[in-house]
């Protein structure tokens, strides 16, 4: 069985995505979710999922025993950020180097960094007047938004498209292509 680990601030879509499609695999699932934000709606997906969760403030995320201790008890094999909004410690990213990936709703390196999050994403792109745009899944490193890049996937962005438009394109992408390219991982690299 290999045990992945979800990291998120917000909506949770991309969990929920990430769960469903491991539902009917045996030897894959989602086994803990950590959220910084108490009113997190990804809490309440956890449990309609019965999946173990934990708030972590962002203070105790610094707690390193602890932390790699709830981490090594779910037997977490890989660690997916998915709308984590906090730099994760060092000592998390070395643990976990290799192990841990993020995804991002742009093509990275455009658009990304400190600030770069949800809708202020595609606002940037509309306003620059890209004719596309994109997902981009990358290995998580001590720099925001720079570790190696996994997977990139693109959309066109039509003449008159707004924001949630885009965003809406960027998040098919997004539920379609993360649990596929964890899947991977476990598969080959993490087996
Ligand atoms: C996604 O757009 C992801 O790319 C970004 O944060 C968003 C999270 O959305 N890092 P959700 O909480 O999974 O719905």
């Amino acid at each position: 069985m290999k045990n992945i680990c979800i990291f998120a601030s917000g909506a949770g879509s991309n969990a929920k995505a990430i769960i469903d499609y491991f539902k009917d695999t045996p030897h894959v699932r989602v086994s803990l979710i950590i959220t910084n934000n108490p009113a997190a709606n990804v809490l309440r997906i956890a449990q309609q999922e019965k999946i173990v969760s934990a708030i972590v403030s962002n203070r105790f995320l610094h707690e390193q025993q602890t932390i790699l201790k709830v981490l090594s008890e779910q037997k977490c094999d890989l660690i997916v950020l998915a709308g984590f909004m906090k730099q994760v410690p060092d000592y998390l990213v070395k643990e976990y180097k290799g192990r841990m990936i993020n995804i991002h709703p742009s093509l990275l390196p455009k658009y990304g960094g400190k600030g770069m999050f949800g809708k202020r994403v595609h606002e940037a792109v509309l306003n620059a007047g890209e004719s596309k745009t994109g997902i981009t899944i990358h290995y998580v490193n001590e720099e925001y938004d720079k570790g190696e890049i996994i997977l990139q996937k693109e959309t066109d962005i039509l003449p008159g498209e707004s924001v949630d438009s885009v965003s809406g394109k960027v998040q098919a992408l997004e539920h379609y292509w993360l649990p596929r390219v964890a899947e991977n991982l476990l598969q080959t690299t993490l087996h």
